[in-house]
């Protein structure tokens, strides 16, 4: 498995991930937007020729934001999305973030154990954030330490 920065060749099974992996998935468009570069990056986790997960996240000044992570249904619990988180905590360093949010539904247990087991706490609650359903948002951070810096 490789960590790639993603392409346009890679768009069509990134969506068809993020349609089996959320209730209220990016549209095409709002995928694609970051592809285009900017602050923004999408990583896509890729296995013998095929997407096997996908991180989107950007870095604005000082701060980093994970806007998005998935793995394949059929690919979960093997590492997929560790590396890929992994990666983006190194690349945000790297684009010099010094602490790096993210939003995760209340519900969703699988994401928030990843997530605290990469370092993140819990530092906030967005009521009513999510739609389809309206769920509250956990927000959670990390500070990126030295290891993520390699480079600067
Ligand atoms: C969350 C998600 C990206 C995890 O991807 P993954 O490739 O299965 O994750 P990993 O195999 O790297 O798991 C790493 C650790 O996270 C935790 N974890 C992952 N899935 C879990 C689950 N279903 N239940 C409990 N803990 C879980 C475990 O601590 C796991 O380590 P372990 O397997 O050694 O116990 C994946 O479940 C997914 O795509 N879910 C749907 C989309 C989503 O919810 N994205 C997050 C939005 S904020």
């Amino acid at each position: 498995m490789e960590i790639v920065k993603a392409t346009y060749a890679h768009l069509d099974a990134i969506m068809d991930i993020e349609r089996a992996s959320f209730t209220d998935p990016w549209s095409r468009g709002g995928v694609e937007a970051y592809l285009q570069g900017g602050c923004g990056e999408i990583l896509a986790a890729v296995e013998d020729g095929t997407v096997a997960g996908f991180a989107i996240y950007l870095v604005a000044a000082d701060e980093g934001e994970l806007l998005s992570l998935a793995v394949r249904g059929d690919l979960r619990r093997r590492g997929t999305g560790g590396a890929l988180l992994r990666e983006v905590l190194r690349r945000a360093g790297e684009r010099g973030a010094e602490k790096i949010f993210l939003e995760v539904r209340k519900s969703n247990l699988a994401a928030r154990a990843l997530y605290k087991s990469a370092g993140f706490a819990v530092c906030g609650e967005r009521r009513g954030y999510y739609q389809d359903p309206t769920e509250d948002a956990i927000l959670m951070d990390r500070e990126l330490g030295a290891d993520e810096h390699i480079g600067h």
